[in-house]
């Protein structure tokens, strides 16, 4: 798990994708025939073939915090960067792309349960103005704090959220030898604030399919909405989130790969969510486009859980949609 603990400690929120970039380039750069990044960032891997179009997505971005104004005794008012919740926020250790770190608090006066971001605010150790200037600017970002930790089969960490998508698209692009499509795995930028990055990258590349590949919440804690998925049954085929609806072709596509690979697999009928499919699907003329999701609990907080064998079966799962014409 040595690449995935590299992948999800790397600090690079929604825009400041630079740092995570470097990390995956260097450990694809062997299996790609041509490797660029784009005008808005996004990492795309081409592997050419005879076929048609194949584009995979995992976005490499992650939710994140944004200096807005520091008061006369150092602390910092800050913006979220992508769907942060307040209460998980709430005392949270950060730490920003220069490396400085900092606590996440809130008035006091305020009900904690109920407190906007307006009443937060980020410590980070300074005595003044002047000392807080001295480690961040106005505009600096920042992410939740590095925390990788594995406990049996399960593996917890900030950035699961999509950084095991990417480990997932990494791992099957370096196993699938052979393709008959013409594959871009492409690593995309700013998916966090708006699926940005993939909605370039899909009009840059004009796919015959798109499939993204990202996380998705289960169902299977105390009390917790009637979702479908759990951790440990295998990856999910998205038939539906807030932002599309999987394409008739790739719904079958994924459903056949999945029965002739004989890996086990979930589905998923979501009412709430979004992933770059649902920008991709609507770019051009249209890209028929569907989404593998890595069943993941505890999504945008500070401590996300997935279980390592389902991280392991969706890398085969997309390994094997490499391998299968589209
Ligand atoms: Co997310
Ligand atoms: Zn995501």
């Amino acid at each position: 798990m040595k690449l995935l603990e590299k992948l999800t400690m790397c600090i690079s929120p929604s825009g400041r994708e630079s740092a995570i970039t470097d990390i995956i380039r260097e450990e694809i750069l062997d299996v790609c025939d041509e490797i660029f990044t784009d005008t808005l960032g996004n990492l795309i891997c081409h592997r050419k073939g005879s076929g048609k179009k194949l584009m995979l997505a995992a976005h490499m971005d992650e939710i994140g915090f944004m200096v807005n104004y520091i008061d006369e005794n150092g602390f910092i008012r800050f913006s979220p960067i992508g769907g942060i919740l307040k209460y998980n926020s709430i005392n949270s250790t950060i730490e920003f792309t220069n490396g400085e770190k900092g606590k996440i608090s809130y008035e006091n006066k305020e009900n904690p349960s109920s407190v906007g971001f307006d009443k937060m605010y980020i410590d980070i150790g300074a005595s003044s103005k002047e000392d807080a200037l001295k480690r961040v600017q106005i505009g600096d970002m920042a992410t939740y704090g590095s925390n990788f930790a594995q406990t049996g089969d399960k593996i917890m960490s900030k950035a699961l959220d999509d950084r095991a998508g990417c480990w997932a698209l990494i791992r099957a692009m370096q196993n699938a030898k052979e393709t008959p499509n013409d594959v871009y795995a492409v690593f995309t930028v700013q998916e966090e604030v708006g699926c940005r990055g993939a909605k370039t990258a899909a009009a840059l590349i004009n796919p015959d399919i798109a499939i993204a590949v990202d996380v998705s919440n289960v169902g299977d804690t105390p009390k917790s909405l009637e979702l479908n998925l759990s951790l440990g049954k295998g990856p999910a085929i998205k038939i539906k989130d807030a932002s599309f609806i999987i394409h008739e072709k790739v719904k079958n596509l994924l459903l056949n790969a999945a029965k002739e690979s004989g890996i086990p697999y979930q589905i998923e009928a979501a009412s709430f969510g979004g992933t770059d499919s649902g920008a991709i699907h609507l770019t051009g003329g249209g890209i028929p486009s569907g989404t593998v999701s890595i069943p993941t609990r505890y999504i945008h907080s500070a401590n996300e859980v997935i279980d390592k064998n389902d991280l392991f079966n969706t890398a085969l799962f997309i390994e094997k949609v490499i391998k299968t014409p589209v």
